[in-house]
């Protein structure tokens, strides 16, 4: 089997912190989720995976290269535009060739790994395609699948206004070779764009087998801010806590906190579960749960609550505490030091403060 995951796409939904930055590059727990995904993809024993890469493809390259950090080896494939989910296969022929293969969306992060879906459908050659279902509470919001008394795939509806199941696709799905001929047949959507739910539904409407494998753990689709910091949370709950970095005597730290290479802790509070990256200083500070801060960060005099904090960037004598924020590279939030006492602060386009 070969692996295939779409990382093109224009992350609008996570403006301003994708204007310049691919967003399956953001991380959740100090990790880019599309590292976690590359790695979910090896770790159910796909060696061979193909990346959909658009206009931040030269980044993509860069972070992952090819492939050998992770132990895989990795083709690039251009996509000219994101028009679709359908449309990334099709451009994809040449890569995969007849071997079937789970395409894994770059963006989303699911609880346990997807082995135990790859073994269902490896042992089933008769199967045309597997995709993940999971049970949500809201499926007038998703993509939603009606079984048959089979429990086979009947129908995907998208955004039902009177959904049938409570069966909402998840961002991964299997194909074999016949998915080729319904991403040549399907047109356009209003939307302008190849749907994967058209051509998953041609494949059933035209005889092939559809199975769903319903998935139990969690499953987050990365695509709005809070997504991203849920994701932190619930990544950060798992992540086995371990302390390379430096805490001082005066500090304290929580047993579910990891302190990568190079970070120091100075007189501070930091509490679990939450991940400091390498060569950040944490000074005068409290750092609270569900939080992670990415590598060469300061924070000074402030404290911060289920946040992410990227890399290079300097949080400093802040007065009130920071909670549920998303903050980029380079950024710096300061209070002036000299009358008239402000705060002071870089802020991208479409950024959003709420102040006290
Ligand atoms: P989406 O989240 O549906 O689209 P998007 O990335 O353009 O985001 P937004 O709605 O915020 O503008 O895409 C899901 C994943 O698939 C994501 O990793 C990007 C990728 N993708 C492609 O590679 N090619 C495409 O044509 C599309 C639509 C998405």
């Amino acid at each position: 089997m070969k692996g295939l995951i779409l990382s093109g796409g224009k992350g609008t939904r996570l403006y301003p912190l994708t204007y310049t930055r691919a967003k399956q590059l953001i991380p959740v727990a100090n990790k880019p989720v599309l590292f976690r995904v590359i790695e979910a993809i090896r770790d159910a024993g796909i060696d061979e995976i193909g990346i959909v890469i658009g206009d931040t493809g030269p980044e993509i390259r860069q972070a992952v290269g090819d492939g050998a950090q992770f132990g895989v080896a990795v083709t690039y494939i251009p996509q000219e535009a994101p028009l679709g989910l359908a449309h990334a296969v099709k451009i994809s022929r040449e890569f995969l060739g007849d071997d079937r293969f789970v395409m894994f969306l770059g963006d989303n992060v699911l609880q346990g790994g997807i082995s135990p879906l790859i073994a269902d459908f490896a042992h089933h050659d008769d199967w045309n395609s597997q995709i993940v279902l999971t049970a949500v509470e809201h499926p007038e919001q998703y993509g939603v699948a009606q079984l048959n008394a089979e429990g086979r795939i009947a129908r995907l509806i998208e955004k039902p206004k009177d959904p049938p199941s409570n069966l909402a696709l998840v961002g991964i799905y299997m194909f074999d070779h016949h998915i080729f001929e319904a991403t040549d047949e399907i047109a356009p959507s209003f939307r302008g764009e190849l749907e994967i739910t058209d051509a998953i539904q041609w494949l059933v409407d035209h005889g092939y087998s559809v199975y769903p494998h319903i998935h139990r753990g969690w499953w987050i689709d990365t695509g709005r801010p809070d997504d991203m910091l849920t994701a932190n949370s619930l990544v950060l709950e798992e992540l086995t806590p371990a302390v390379a970095g430096y805490v001082d005597r005066d500090s304290e730290v929580d047993t579910r906190v990891t302190i990568e290479q190079g970070a120091e802790i100075i007189n501070s509070v930091v509490r679990g579960p939450a991940i400091i990256g390498r060569n950040t200083r944490i000074v005068n500070s409290y750092v609270g749960p569900f939080t992670s801060i990415y590598h060469d960060v300061l924070i000074e005099n402030s404290e911060i609550e289920r946040s992410i904090v990227l890399e290079h960037s300097a949080i400093r004598d802040i007065p009130a505490r920071i909670q549920d924020s998303l903050i980029g590279r380079h950024a710096a939030v300061d209070i002036s030091a000299l009358r008239p006492r402000a705060i002071k602060m870089q802020l991208g386009d479409h950024s959003h403060l709420e102040l006290l």
